[in-house]
């Protein structure tokens, strides 16, 4: 009996999963869509006060993956541990919980346009609470807008802003509940390589001032190599390279060559031949 308890108990936390510095942790993480497997077995411990950096093609499965992070997907095999609590067979309402501890910024995730910058930021906040203390309310928008060199901006409306300030103040919004992990996704796609760069800084200054955990999806390298302290590269569902910057430059796989360098693959290019018959 004492022996089953204890079974269960270890169960249910990271160590269990033998990724014991994880703040969250991904053991055999399966997701099919129809007979697509996107995650193949994905296991996969994120490190407290890292930078950890997913990469890989287009269409790789980096959104879904990052999305089992915050379980906004569920896995059809596998489990997700946050802090060393089992969160992929919760309820709604307790991963929504879980969800506090979180700060996203995600592809398509944009600001309220009917909204002011400053309702945008407060609006995590509404959603928790209700607002009663106005000045406390109105410092914190003050200093999250602060962080990402923003202040000042708080009666703006979104489409008042350029791109690179929208993904600025969505930043703050992120930050908004002092998150204890961010989850970026392609935080620099569409932006010029000033704006890029500006973004990269923020992720950096975060990361530093607030000490969190930080999980960044992106295919530019430029960005990889500023920010990351770990590696990640997906391929055919599956982690095939793991590590810092000098592991990933020298890795022995082609796909992982191909893929820092730019380069087409020969299958690719033998897609793109036929193709070329085919329309002449
Ligand atoms: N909600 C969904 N329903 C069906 N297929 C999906 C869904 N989300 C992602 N996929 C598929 O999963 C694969 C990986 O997608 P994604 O994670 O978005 O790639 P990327 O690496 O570009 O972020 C793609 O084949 C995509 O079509
Ligand atoms: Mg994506």
């Amino acid at each position: 009996m004492i022996a089953d308890n204890r079974t269960t108990a270890k169960r249910n936390t990271a160590e269990a999963v033998g990724n014991g510095d994880g703040v969250i942790v991904l053991k055999g993480i399966t997701k099919r869509f129809g007979k697509n497997v996107v995650l193949d077995g994905v296991s996969v411990a994120i490190e407290k006060g890292k930078t950890t950096v997913v990469i890989g093609p287009s269409g790789c499965g980096k959104t879904v993956l990052i999305k089992h992070l915050i379980l906004l997907l569920r896995p059809n095999e596998g489990e997700v541990y946050f802090k060393g609590r089992r969160i992929d067979n919760i309820s709604e309402a307790e991963i929504n919980e879980v969800r506090t501890h979180y700060g996203f910024l995600f592809q398509g995730g944009a600001l309220f346009d009917s909204l002011t910058v400053a309702e945008n930021i407060l609006f995590p906040l509404e959603q928790h609470t209700r607002i009663e203390d106005w000045t406390a309310a109105n410092e914190l928008v003050r200093s999250k807008l602060a962080m990402v060199g923003l202040d000042g901006y708080q009666s703006y409306y979104p489409a008042s802003l350029s791109g690179g300030q929208r993904k600025r103040v969505a930043l703050a919004r992120a930050i908004a509940l002092n998150p204890e992990v961010i989850l970026y996704d392609e935080p620099t796609t569409g932006l010029d390589p000033i704006r890029s760069d500006i973004i990269n800084e923020l992720i950096l200054k975060l990361q530093r001032e607030l000490a969190v955990t930080t999980v960044v999806v992106t295919h530019d390298m430029t960005s990889v190599y500023k920010i990351s302290d770990r590696i990640i590269m997906l391929h055919e569902g599956r982690i095939v390279a793991d590590g810092d910057a000098e592991h990933i430059r020298n890795h022995e796989h082609k796909v992982v060559q191909q893929f820092i360098r730019g380069q087409v693959s020969e299958e690719d290019l033998e897609a793109l031949r036929s193709n070329a018959t085919v329309s002449q």
